[in-house]
């Protein structure tokens, strides 16, 4: 749930939170603070805690919390508009009909148009560069290609985008909000400086977002905008929009790993192509896909990370029901680099040399003459994948094709697929749990979210010393990322988070209190110098990313070792060398 602050703010300002609570749990006042019996689990010791100072609500025993809205949605079971009436009769705020619907419907739309104008700035700005556009002719992306994807470039100034939306009215925060512009040392800047801007569209062609490729060797090659209300990693796919109706007449899709390999192909012809943002595919890309078709072909990079890329691949779009073909392209090469040397037709003609996800993990172990152990490895990375196979017949018919290309028995294929399907597929996320088992977060990170609230006139320094991957912990490192975006006064970022983050923040909110003084009953070790304490967790982050770095590592130099691939091994181990050294 997601709302603007201007109305909802001035609701919450009439109203004290402890007056609304104690018409339905009876509170009694201990210090700052009321506390009383949690309406949200039992307990016999009240655990649930109101601060009017704060105006927010939380439980120490489930840990559950929130604002005077959250409170109302929560115990009347009520949505979103319903306690937004009754808060804003409470509070004599009058809303009128289309306030009370903008309120819910005007943050999506302010940044649809948002984006809307900034497409229309970075394109603008392509025409006025001639570096950028030599840059894309160079590449081969011509005009023509250049229009369809709606291709931009965002100058190499601090902050051109930004007084180019305010110059149209757009508040700052809605600007932070859409991730456009980031807070730095000296004030805010563009997120996107000097780039060639490829839009990023939802189904309905509508720009939810931007990607931005560097025009040299610098790093990072791409920029991607932060997920925001409507932008979501995970939920859309490159060039789907231009692609939809050719996946249809088709009947299949095309999957290739980046924005380039898509505008290239398309321009070639094979408009049935997508590409996920530079993250892995999900459930939810499948979902999106099987609107269109059931069939999906994977053309990825032969290297390691490509293989690594599809593997990962067949098994989400399995499982999702769809049919999958891979398509593994000379090493070295991506659609985009084999379309302009060898063209269309031996592109076509590659296509139809895709192989089904059984030959695909076959081929994954040389050619004929597999040593033994690797054949094992081969059927339970198969299996695995096949296991996921909603049909059984289809599951059937793999690994029958699955015996023969091994050469193996069926019956101990099946065997095999049998104690796959036994072992328990990760635990269940979502077993619900009301009792009392919070999860431990850890601690550095719950530090640095803390000092953020403490301290947010310097927040600047730790956004800058820290980014949101160098948190491990989903929830943490949501809430890091909205505080990153702007949102670091918790009145307004706690009325924009899941609910999961809100809870992590009020609780927070109550230990920040504890931290700069006041003393709860529970109090524990007393905040030392807050300087000491970021720079101790900066430290031990880093050394626990590099700790994790280790271990992939020292993974691969295993799969390096046993494809024999001594060229890479080699450099994995002085990467290795290396890492050792830092530490
Ligand atoms: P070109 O090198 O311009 O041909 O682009 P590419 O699309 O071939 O890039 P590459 O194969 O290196 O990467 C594939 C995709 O991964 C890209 O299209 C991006 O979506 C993503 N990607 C690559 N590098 C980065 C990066 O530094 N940051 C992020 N966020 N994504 C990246
Ligand atoms: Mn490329």
């Amino acid at each position: 749930m997601s709302y603007n602050s201007s109305p909802l703010e001035e609701i919450k300002s009439r109203l004290d939170i402890v007056d609304v609570i104690s018409e339905y749990v009876p509170l009694k006042k201990t210090g700052q603070n009321w506390k009383g019996l949690c309406p949200f689990h039992s307990e016999k010791t009240p655990s649930f805690i109101v601060s009017p100072s704060k105006q927010i609500y939380h439980c120490f025993g489930c840990g559950s919390g929130g604002d005077v809205f959250t409170f109302l949605n929560k115990y009347e079971n009520l949505s979103f508009k319903e306690s937004l009436d009754i808060l804003a009769k409470k509070a004599g705020v009058q809303l009128k009909k289309f306030q009370r619907d903008t309120v819910i419907a005007g943050e999506r739309e302010n940044l649809l148009n948002l984006h809307r104008d900034a497409i229309v700035f970075y394109q603008e700005r392509l025409k006025q560069k001639p570096i950028a556009m030599n840059y894309l002719k160079n590449r081969g992306i011509n005009g023509e290609i250049q229009k369809l994807f709606s291709i931009g470039y965002s100058p190499d100034l601090w902050d051109a985008l930004f007084s180019y939306l305010q110059n149209k009215g757009y508040k700052i925060e809605i600007i932070k909000r859409a991730g456009l512009i980031a807070p730095g040392s000296r004030g805010y800047h563009d997120t996107f400086r000097n780039r060639i801007i490829f839009p990023i569209f939802d189904l309905r062609g509508e720009v939810v977002a931007f990607g931005g490729r560097v025009m040299d060797d610098s790093m990072p090659k791409y920029l991607n905008s932060p997920e925001t209300p409507i932008f979501s990693k995970g939920r859309i796919l490159y060039g789907l929009n231009l692609a939809k109706d050719s996946i249809k007449k088709t009947g299949f899709v095309i999957f290739v790993e980046g924005y380039i390999d898509v505008i290239t192909t398309h321009m070639y012809g094979f408009a049935n192509t997508v590409a996920p943002l530079g993250t892995a595919l999900t459930q939810e890309h499948g979902k999106l896909i099987k609107r269109f078709t059931q069939e999906a072909l994977l053309v990825f990079d032969g290297d390691i990370s490509g293989v690594k890329a599809a593997k990962s691949g067949v098994n989400i779009l399995l499982e999702g029901g769809l049919n999958v073909k891979v398509l593994l392209l000379p090493d070295g090469e991506d659609p985009d680099s084999f379309l302009r040397k060898r063209g269309r037709d031996a592109f076509g003609s590659l296509l139809k040399k895709a192989v089904s996800v059984v030959d695909f993990f076959v081929m994954q172990s040389g050619d004929d003459s597999y040593p033994k152990g690797d054949i094992a490895l081969v059927a339970h990375d198969a299996l695995g994948a096949i296991s996921k196979i909603p049909s059984s017949v289809l599951q059937g018919y793999y690994v029958k094709l699955l015996s023969e290309r091994l050469k193996i028995n069926e019956l101990f294929i099946r065997e095999e697929l049998r104690k796959i399907r036994k072992k328990p597929q990760r635990e269940n996320k979502h077993m619900e749990n009301p009792g009392v088992q919070l999860k431990p977060r850890p601690m550095d990170e719950i530090y640095l979210l803390q000092l953020i609230l403490q301290f947010p006139e310097k927040s600047y320094e730790i956004f800058d010393a820290v980014s949101e991957e160098d948190f491990e912990d989903p929830v943490t490192r949501a809430l890091f990322k909205k505080m990153k975006n702007g949102l670091t006064d918790y009145n307004i970022l706690i009325t924009k988070c899941e609910e999961e983050e809100r809870n992590l923040l009020t609780g927070l909110l109550f230990k920040s209190e504890r931290l700069s003084g006041i003393r709860t009953e529970d109090s524990e070790t007393e905040l030392a110098d807050p300087e000491k304490i970021f720079r101790d967790c900066l430290k031990r982050l880093k050394s626990k990313k590099r700790q994790i770095l280790l271990y992939k590592l020292q993974d691969e130099i295993k799969s390096a070792e046993l494809e024999k691939n001594d060229g890479l091994l080699k450099s994995l181990l002085q990467e290795k060398q290396k890492l050792l050294k830092e530490s």
